[in-house]
């Protein structure tokens, strides 16, 4: 990028300057796409390039059926972005694979459609969270950004439907020869319930309870294991981690959930009187060092911002009011579960993006 020219005090280093506008640039043009990457979603372009193939403006609006001129616009901001390839030979632009793998294939493991919808949400929580963040207290999750729920359970379901059923079950020791055998599975803190679906699906000897405090969740997950032919093995209860009802589960899972409850180790305690003696909690929480230096990296600056306006928020305005925070790390989780009364506690598991912990009596 073209060097600034500025007037500097003898303090400030022309060269990290020019280095830190080119960051903020590349910021500011990523904030800038949001709403134009989820129009994208919204109108099925990306998808539609996929796949089509490579398109002129034109042809690309009659088969999407939007307007061309906003299209021209948008699909300039897209190759801009290097979300879309352009070539100006025939004016044709083109969704290259590696970006489809981001953009148009859902199952994908790097579909981050549902990234773009939580940083939209995170917007819509500012004045709420302001105030918060001023007075103290919390934000309760129901009454955060109306599409708040849609967008995280949107964000975590790649990684679920990647990693799930593959490879983090089967990291816990002996839990998949009870499922496949017949097992009663509590999936507390299940939000629109995909956990709790993906398990339903793969075993379907074994039932599956998804326990959430949020009654619009709890209804958004049986509408999705109904449409999943899961209805029979899976089904789904308003309740509170420390009191739901159920017990003598042979598993019970949470889902990015444990640190944005007010009372993790109130919950943990529910968790141990819960399980059977011989029973496996999984915990699947983000990825974090457990110090704040170790967290100083893109997947900890994306975290600490969901923390921030989301995790922190649920937390303080519950009983208890714990504020783990999404980077609590593993050595903090741990006290927190041991504190439940777990004796065994081992990492079984990890991504990019979670660490999968296995708690045993
Ligand atoms: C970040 S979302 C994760 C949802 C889901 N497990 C997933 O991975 O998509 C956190 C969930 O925890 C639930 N939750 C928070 N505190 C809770 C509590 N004390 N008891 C039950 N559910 C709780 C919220 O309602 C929300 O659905």
């Amino acid at each position: 990028m073209p060097k600034q020219k500025t007037q500097t005090t003898s303090a400030v280093d022309e060269n990290k300057l020019n280095q830190f506008i080119g960051q903020m640039l590349a910021d500011l043009g990523g904030a800038s796409s949001i709403a134009l990457v989820r129009m994208g979603d919204a109108f099925d372009l990306y998808k539609t390039l996929h796949a089509k193939g490579p398109m002129t403006c034109a042809e690309l609006a009659k088969i999407a059926k939007v307007n061309e001129r906003y299209l021209r616009e948008w699909l300039s901001q897209q190759a801009a972005s290097n979300y879309l390839a352009y070539d100006a030979k025939s004016r044709r632009f083109s969704l290259p694979p590696e970006q489809a793998m981001v953009f148009a294939i859902e199952d994908s493991p790097v579909y981050m459609m549902g990234g773009f919808d939580v940083m939209a949400a995170l917007l819509d929580n500012q004045s709420k969270v302001q105030l918060a963040f001023k007075k103290g207290g919390g934000v309760a999750w129901g009454d955060q950004a109306g599409c708040m729920f849609c967008a995280v359970a949107r964000f975590f379901r790649p990684g679920y439907h990647n990693h799930l059923v593959g490879e983090w079950l089967p990291a816990l020791n002996g839990v998949v020869e009870k499922l496949k055998q017949g097992a009663k599975v509590a999936d507390v803190g299940c939000g629109h319930g995909w956990s709790t679906v993906l398990m339903a699906k793969a075993f379907p000897k074994s039932q599956f309870i998804g326990y959430d405090f949020h009654p619009s969740s709890i209804q958004q997950a049986a509408a999705h294991a109904k449409s999943h032919g899961v209805s029979k093995n899976a089904r789904f209860e308003v309740g509170l981690a420390k009191d739901y009802p159920g017990k003598d589960f042979d598993l019970i899972t949470c889902f990015d959930c444990l640190h944005d409850m007010g009372d993790p180790a109130g919950a943990a305690r529910h968790i141990r009187k819960s399980l059977k003696q011989d029973g496996t909690w999984m915990i699947v929480e983000p990825m974090a060092g457990d110090s704040l230096e170790q967290n100083l990296n893109p997947v900890g600056r994306l975290y600490y911002a969901g923390s921030t306006m989301v995790c922190i928020p649920t937390s303080l305005s519950q009983e208890v009011g714990a504020g783990l925070g999404a980077q609590a790390g593993e050595a903090k989780l741990r006290e927190v579960v041991t504190k439940g009364g777990f004796a065994k506690v081992r990492r079984a598991a990890a991504t990019p993006f979670n660490m999968i912990l296995e708690a045993r009596l």
